[in-house]
Formats: C-alpha cells, sequence, structure tokens
C-alpha cells in the first residue's frame, strides 16, 4: 500500500478533527461548527465509515490530510508528517513529497527546536544566572520553567548564528528564520535575541514556531522583543498556550483570556487550565474563530488600567462578530492577572472568575462613570451600548440584553426597545445565508448507500440496475455509471475509489448522498435495495404499459385494427405476466 493510504487508513479522521473542532455524533457522521466559515449553527461533518469532512455551508471538504493541511496551514507533506508523528507511523524518507518550500520551512522548525534547547540550556548554564535571578524574584518555580520551556538568549550576539552555520544551515533558511539577522556589511549573522528571557510561542499542534524575549532590566526596551513574522509564523492566526489550554478550554466550556505571557503562565500554574493570550497584538477574528472551535464562552481578565480596558473593549466587537458569549473580569486591586493570583492565591482568583459579569454590564458600567447618573447621561450610555449590542446575531438574546440594559440603567424599558427598533431597521443580518445542501432523490440515496455498505451485494444490484437502464435517468447518474464501470470492471467499490473517478460536481452530488445516510446500525442492505430494486422495476412496467396504451389508441384513431389488436394483446400480456 502507498504510505499515503497506509496513513489515512491508520488514523481516524473523527478523533483527528474532534482534536480541532467539537463535534457530535448524529448517524454514522459527526456534525460541529465549521472551523472554515463563521456559523451558529453545525453544518459541518465528519464521516466516519468514508473517512472525510464536508460543510454543508461553505463547501470545504477532503480526507483527513487535507483537514491538517487547512487548519494548521501546512503543505501536504508537513501534513503527512504532522500525522505521522501523532500517531507513532514511521515516515518513510522519501523527499519527492516534498518541494522547495516545505523544505525551507522544515529547516525553519528544526531552527526553533535547535534554539529552544539552546536557549534552555543556557538559563540552566553560568551565563544564565541573572536570568535565574529574575524568575525567581518574579515567583516562577522550577516545574513552570519547565513546563513553558522557558530560556535564556546569551548576550554575544553568536550564540544562534555561529551553531546555525556549524549544523549547516543555508543563508536562506536563516534569514526565513527570523532568528538571526543579516550585518549590515554583508559579513554573516548575528542573533535577533540577546540577554533576553526567552518564551517559545508554540502552534496549536505544539510545535515551536516563534519566541517573545523578555528584557531583564526596567529600563531595557523594548520589554518584550517578538518574533517577526514568517514563513511558519503568523501573528494574527496564533493564541499564546493554545495548545496546552485546549484541553482545559472543552472540558470547563470556557477560555480565559489574559494580556501578558506571565498571566498565562500564572494563571496556568494555579490551575486554570484553560489561559490563552494573544502576543502582543490586538486580537484578531482568527484567533476567536480557533477559540470558538473549542468553546463558545470567554472569560475576558485583561490588566485593569486604562489600555487594558481600552484593548478589552476593542475585543468586546470582534468575539461579538463570531457570535462567542463573553464574560469580563476586571480585578478592581490594580493587579494584573498574574499579580493576582500571586497575591491573593488561585481559589479566590478562582472565584473572581466564575463571578465575572457580563460584558454589557461591565460596557455600561464605564459608560455610566463617563456620562454621569442624570437621565441625560443614562441615555448618552444607552446610544453608546446600542451598537454594541447590535452585534450580537441571536435575536432573542438581543432582546434580553436590551431588557438587562434597560433594567440595569434604570431606563424606560419602552424607549430602549423604541432605539432598538429603529437600530434593527437599519441593520442588515450579516453573512451569505448558507444555501441549501444539495439534495438527492431517497430512492437514489438508499441504493447508493446500501451499495456502498454492503460489498456482497453490489453486483446484483447493479446487473439489475443495468438491465433496468433506469439509473440513466437518476439525479445521479453519472455517480452510477461509474459505479456500473468499476462493476463491469470486476474492480474494488468503495467510497474512495467511487470519489476518485468523478468530477468535482459529481463529488458533491455523493457527498450529499452519503452524508444524508441514515446509516442505523441493523438495516438491511439487501432488503433495502431489494425494495429499491421493485419500486423501479413497477415503475418500469408501469411506464411501458402507458406507452403500449399510447400506441393502441394512436392505432385505434388510424384506423390500423390490426397493430391496435396486436397491441392490445401485448397490454392484456403484460398485466396478467406481471400484477401489480
Ligand atoms: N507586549 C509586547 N511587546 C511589548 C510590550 C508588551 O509584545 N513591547 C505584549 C506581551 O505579550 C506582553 C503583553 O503585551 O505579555 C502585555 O504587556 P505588559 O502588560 O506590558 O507586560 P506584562 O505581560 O505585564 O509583562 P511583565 O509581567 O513581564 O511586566
Ligand atoms: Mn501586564
Amino acid at each position: 500500500m502507498d504510505f499515503v493510504e497506509h496513513l489515512k487508513a491508520s488514523v481516524d479522521i473523527v478523533k483527528v478533527i474532534g482534536e480541532y473542532v467539537r463535534l457530535k455524533r448524529s448517524g454514522p457522521r459527526w456534525m460541529g461548527l465549521c472551523p472554515f466559515h463563521t456559523e451558529k449553527t453545525g453544518s459541518f461533518s465528519v464521516h466516519a465509515t468514508h473517512q472525510f469532512y464536508y460543510c454543508f455551508g461553505c463547501q470545504a471538504k477532503g480526507d483527513v490530510i487535507k483537514f491538517v493541511m487547512e487548519i494548521e496551514r501546512l503543505s501536504f507533506y508537513e501534513a503527512l508528517k504532522l500525522l505521522a508523528e501523532r500517531h507513532g507511523i514511521p515516515l518513510p524518507k522519501r523527499s519527492d513529497y516534498s518541494d522547495p518550500e516545505t523544505k525551507l520551512r522544515a529547516g525553519i522548525f528544526e531552527m526553533h527546536e535547535l534554539a529552544a534547547r539552546m536557549f534552555r540550556n543556557a538559563l540552566a548554564s553560568s551565563a544564565g544566572a541573572d536570568a535565574r535571578g529574575y524568575i525567581s524574584k518574579r515567583g516562577l518555580a522550577a516545574a513552570e520553567i519547565e513546563e513553558f520551556g522557558l530560556g535564556f538568549a546569551e548576550r554575544s550576539g553568536q550564540f544562534l548564528a555561529r551553531r546555525f552555520q556549524q549544523d549547516g544551515f543555508t543563508a536562506e533558511q536563516m534569514e526565513a528564520s527570523g532568528l538571526v539577522l543579516k550585518r549590515q556589511d554583508g559579513s554573516g549573522f548575528y542573533d535577533r535575541f540577546r540577554g533576553r528571557l526567552m518564551f517559545p510561542i508554540q502552534n496549536e499542534s505544539g510545535k515551536i514556531i516563534a519566541f517573545a524575549g523578555r528584557a531583564l532590566a526596567a529600563e531595557e526596551e523594548p520589554k518584550y522583543l517578538n518574533s517577526p513574522e514568517t514563513s511558519i509564523y503568523r501573528k494574527s492566526t496564533v493564541l499564546y498556550n493554545l495548545h496546552r489550554a485546549k484541553e482545559g478550554i472543552r472540558k470547563n466550556d470556557r477560555a480565559v483570556l489574559v494580556e501578558g505571557y506571565m498571566d498565562v503562565i500564572g494563571v496556568y500554574s494555579a490551575g486554570i487550565r484553560e489561559v490563552v493570550a494573544s502576543c502582543g497584538t490586538a486580537l484578531t477574528s482568527a484567533q476567536v474563530r480557533s477559540l470558538k472551535r473549542h468553546s463558545g464562552n470567554i472569560v475576558v481578565n485583561f490588566d485593569p488600567d486604562a489600555a487594558g480596558a481600552n484593548a478589552a473593549e476593542r475585543s468586546i466587537q470582534i468575539l461579538l462578530d463570531e457570535d462567542l458569549r463573553i464574560r469580563i473580569l476586571e480585578l478592581e486591586t490594580g493587579l494584573d492577572p498574574d499579580e493576582y493570583v500571586k497575591q491573593r492565591g488561585a481559589e479566590e482568583y478562582r472565584k473572581r472568575l466564575d463571578a465575572a459579569g457580563s460584558y454589557f454590564h461591565w460596557l455600561a458600567d464605564r459608560a455610566r462613570s463617563r456620562h454621569g447618573a442624570t437621565v441625560e447621561g443614562q441615555m448618552a450610555a444607552l446610544k453608546e451600548l446600542l451598537p454594541a449590542i447590535h452585534r450580537m446575531s441571536d435575536k432573542i438574546e438581543r432582546a434580553a440584553v436590551a431588557e438587562d440594559v434597560a433594567h440595569y440603567l434604570a431606563i424606560d424599558r419602552g424607549i430602549v426597545l423604541d432605539q432598538f427598533r429603529k437600530a434593527a431597521l437599519d441593520r442588515r443580518e450579516r453573512g451569505a445565508p448558507e444555501p441549501a445542501p444539495t439534495s438527492v432523490p431517497p430512492m437514489e440515496k438508499i441504493l447508493l448507500n446500501c451499495i456502498l455498505r454492503s460489498p456482497e451485494i453490489q453486483t446484483g444490484v447493479l446487473a439489475r440496475l443495468q438491465a433496468l437502464g433506469a439509473a440513466e435517468r437518476f439525479a445521479t447518474r453519472a455517480v452510477f455509471a461509474v459505479l456500473l464501470q468499476l462493476s463491469e470492471s470486476g474492480q474494488k467499490i468503495g467510497f474512495s475509489e467511487l470519489d476518485a473517478r468523478l468530477s468535482e460536481e459529481e463529488r458533491t452530488l455523493l457527498l450529499a448522498a452519503v452524508l444524508a445516510d441514515e446509516g442505523s446500525e441493523g438495516t438491511d442492505c439487501r432488503k433495502q435495495a431489494e425494495w429499491c430494486l421493485e419500486k423501479l422495476e413497477s415503475a418500469g412496467r408501469e411506464a411501458l404499459r402507458a406507452e403500449v396504451r399510447t400506441r393502441l389508441r394512436e392505432a385505434e384513431r388510424a384506423g390500423d385494427f390490426a397493430e391496435a389488436l396486436r397491441l392490445a394483446g401485448e397490454l392484456n400480456r403484460m398485466d396478467s405476466g406481471a400484477p401489480r
């Protein structure tokens, strides 16, 4: 067997996709929210038997390798490698899978692994004494240093550069890695990170793709120096700690979003496993979507200063656009999450998280403190809140929030609802309506699924269909034509054999048919197919009878009585030969 097929046969697509998307079982397929477009009700399905996914909303589809390529933004070979490594399947040493871009990226991944190792060793060495001093001042325990892979970048500027050269990495790879910089005079490379405490940044599958380096001295600028964008690091799509947090996010059905690297480490180590941070950038919808794959609930806990509050307010807009349920935790004591956990303890912090209020109360408080408690102030506050409320796409939820805000701001609810209606008139539903799934007539659906599910009836059923000529009138005739070809040439008939021989359009039909399969375990395919064939046969006989009757009437009208008599006899034979 070809390696790709071997791999596909050894991994379970439901399990692989289930790591990225929450799936619920529904017959032989699993359903969830599509990770490739924004939606409120799940149109994304994964088929366990035939090992593919399909979204009725955006038509994204493919096998397990395609999924990993899309979700992790990997090349074909990288996706193979990731799946093989994760499932302990040895990858053949063959380079014919990889293109130059993939090879370059492989080099960059390797350089990051190597760099992380060197940073860790340096932290433990004598060169790392200052950094260790700083770490212990910040209250980090050895277990946390280990878990988060913290390290130290030496000051020489030749620490990584020299090693990369020794290990034979090319100038192209070095430049593309973002870890070292080219000297102005072209005489080689020097390290980007020097004399800093290093935080590795991983992608969702746990591979190191970038670093953040914190200055050790208070006056040193910038406080954090981050990796630049490279071919393996796109800032806007990465959330710090997501690969560790995603299990916790699912288990607790919420994510906790904080601002800083140190906040993540402090909060995570206090046992709140569902914590992530955006990496020194404003929150993006790509980041929100990757959270939403694991939970629809989020608690935003930014620093209790003006910058943090403004960032939280901006994040709310983006989170609402992706339909997340948002709560805000503002720690009143002026401590950021990391400091709060250290000073007040994990239990106290957890209590505060659990008690965090809905975002609009927080917004209302802010608006109120800006506008004062007069009637005019309340109205001004309401006006400020309206846009955020209007971003909620769920009508019922929106109305409930409107009521609640009216109550909270002590404004007559009639006025609030009125404001709402006005704004609602301007509001156009966001996003295109989801196209209806391609429909396949029930009879064809049943036959197709029976044939695919039970090899032992394939030859018989297909032979009878061919004799009947019935499949020529099917909406899925192209699919059946391939089935008949496969059967005639005695080849194996399965979903992937069929899929491989179809055009894009025909494939969509096949997918629609297979996904509509209720497939209850106990169904007798032979019986079902028999039922279909009998229906088709009797429909065929009925069509034939109708045709003879038409010809009989025509012969009578034309005065050709000999022909009329013959046709009447034929009709008689048909009726007695095959009683309905
Ligand atoms: N940040 C950054 N670049 C900077 C400053 C900040 O990328 N020059 C990002 C980092 O992700 C940082 C976060 O913004 O963790 C929050 O910044 P700040 O509150 O200033 O830092 P802290 O996380 O509090 O860091 P520390 O606790 O080490 O002071
Ligand atoms: Mn901070």
